[in-house]
């Protein structure tokens, strides 16, 4: 999609479409509803007029209504796009409408859109978006998520994709201008991390092998210039990666350790801050020996999206081009078993010299994480994030809304939390305080790959990672019930959702914009 930015007049634009949006006014929970148009009096409000009057549409979150050759206007369509009770305006709202407009505009054969940027001055309470540059990049990353959808396997495929997108903005002061320029910039950067990272997360696991992913990475890299490293068995052995080994023997596929270095132009100080990314990167999880049942076992292929998150982060953070030296490090492999598959009761000894009693081989993200874990540290990583689709405890705790958010450090953690808001992702605190490491406390190893029973099955897996990131700060991320989007949403398409991408990319961002 080719998005633009322009500064003008919206009534006055040529377009198949013009998407403008609405807000509810109306507070109270059952109040009949008063939508209103985010536009300045004029051409835009009257055309809108005696539709608003009908009480036909409420501009609910995700709401649409098409009006053709809207009279004052140069669009041949108008496209009304609610985003819900005006109080509950957010950033994500806005995120979440330019998807909406995108995805009204696919079906119709549109290929060439608009967007009006939306002025809030007419409104009750004057002008109430946050901040105009972090609204340009809401829309552009609304929109530029809304384009994909998961056909690319499927022969009856109808191209529906939108050629050319642009945001009219009205000309305003030139440092709202500059303002809504970098927005407009950074919300394609991010986006199109976020796309390629949704865009792994889709492929099959016969597809993407943890070879496949290696190369994904080295050739998304290559075209961002940073380096790329990916090795395999061999590396292993040589780190003494034997949680991560352990993981990966039962497959004939090799496994892939994925090391990918951004370093700023100029050199950070000694003693700044080193970023390690470090990402779970199951291409397919049978539970090995553990085996899984068959029922729902296809989903496990998106056991990598938490490696999908830290590459795609590195394919924005590449360009974005913060202050600080970042490195990811992603653990790939097929869990399967095999007369050569790691078996319960095994005991391994892990980069890190710890040991590990083998309960259950289909807790093996935890597994692989640890190694990366330690290794990013001896990379000279200070600060570590690692994101995985680890635990279905974790879904049960938290539902599909919120991913696990763990940490060893509260300063972390809050710099962690507070990049939310900007990214619009939803995660929420779950503990791992000292008094946990019963959980994970083996008879015959150090430590054990379960909890010592079904509770707290998140928190468990949690521990296990905290041995492993040890005094350095760490946040982890337990998104298994939000990397695949189980629900139809009127403003992006079911499936893989690039969850993390963004945020992970605003913590770094936080430490060194
Ligand atoms: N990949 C799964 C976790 C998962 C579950 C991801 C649901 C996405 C959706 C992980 O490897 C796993 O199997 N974990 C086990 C751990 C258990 C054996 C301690 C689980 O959650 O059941
Ligand atoms: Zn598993
Ligand atoms: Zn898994």
């Amino acid at each position: 999609m080719d998005t633009k930015l322009f500064f003008g007049d919206a009534t006055a634009f040529e377009t198949p479409m013009l998407a403008v949006f609405a807000v509810d006014l109306a507070e109270a929970k059952d109040a009949e509803p008063i939508p209103a148009l985010l536009m300045p009096p004029g051409a835009l409000q009257d055309a809108a007029a005696a539709l608003l009057e009908s009480g036909e549409f409420k501009a609910a979150l995700g709401e649409i209504v098409v009006l053709h050759a809207p009279a004052g206007l140069k669009a041949e369509r108008l496209l009304l796009v609610g985003l819900g009770k005006l109080k509950d305006l957010s950033l994500d709202r806005m995120r979440k409408g330019a998807g909406t407009a995108v995805r009204a505009a696919k079906p119709r054969k549109v290929r060439s859109m608009a967007i009006a940027f939306p002025d809030t001055s007419a409104l009750p309470g004057g002008q109430i978006e946050p901040s105009a540059m972090l609204t340009a990049r809401a829309l552009v990353e609304g929109a530029e998520l809304a384009q994909l959808d998961w056909d690319t396997y499927r022969s009856d495929r109808k191209d529906c994709s939108i050629d050319s997108l642009t945001l009219i903005a009205s000309e305003a002061e030139p440092a709202a201008i500059g303002d809504l320029q970098r927005g407009f910039e950074e919300g394609l950067i991010v986006s199109s991390a976020q796309n390629f990272a949704r865009s792994l997360v889709n492929e099959p696991g016969n597809v993407l092998t943890p070879t496949v992913l290696g190369a994904r990475a080295k050739a998304m890299c290559d075209e961002a210039g940073i380096k790329c490293e990916v090795y395999s068995s061999d590396k292993l052995q040589e780190l003494k990666m034997e949680a991560f080994w352990a993981v990966a023997k039962g497959s004939a596929q090799p496994p892939a350790l994925i090391v990918m270095t951004y370093e700023p132009k100029t050199a950070p100080a000694a003693d700044a801050p080193v970023f390690g990314l470090v990402g779970k990167g199951i291409t397919f999880d049978t539970g090995g020996i553990s085996i899984k049942p068959a029922d729902g076992m296809e989903k496990m292929k998106y056991d990598m999206a938490g490696a999908a998150a830290m590459i795609g982060a590195m394919h924005a953070i590449a360009r974005l081009k913060p202050a600080a030296k970042v490195i990811a490090v992603v653990c790939s492999a097929e869990n399967m078993p095999d007369g050569k598959a790691f078996k319960p009761g095994d005991v391994v000894t892990a980069m890190s010299g710890k040991t590990i009693e083998i309960v259950n081989t289909d807790a093996e993200g935890r597994l692989v994480l640890a190694d990366g874990l330690h290794y990013a540290k001896t990379l000279g990583c200070t600060h570590l994030i690692d994101a995985a689709t680890l635990t279905g405890a974790c879904v049960v705790a938290l539902g599909l809304l919120n991913f696990g958010v763990f940490s060893n450090d509260e300063a972390t953690w809050e710099k962690f939390m507070d990049g939310l808001t900007v990214s619009g992702e939803k995660g929420w605190r779950l503990p791992c305080t000292d008094d946990y490491r019963d959980h994970i406390k083996s008879e015959i190893a150090d430590i054990m790959n379960t909890g010592k029973n079904r509770y707290g099955g998140a928190i468990s897996a949690a521990m296990f990672l905290k041995e492993f990131a040890g005094d350095t700060p760490w946040v982890h991320l337990d998104i298994a019930g939000c990397a695949w989007d189980e629900e139809k949403k009127p403003w992006i398409a079911y499936g893989p959702s690039g969850i993390a991408v963004r945020s992970i990319v605003e913590w770094v961002r936080s430490y060194s914009a």
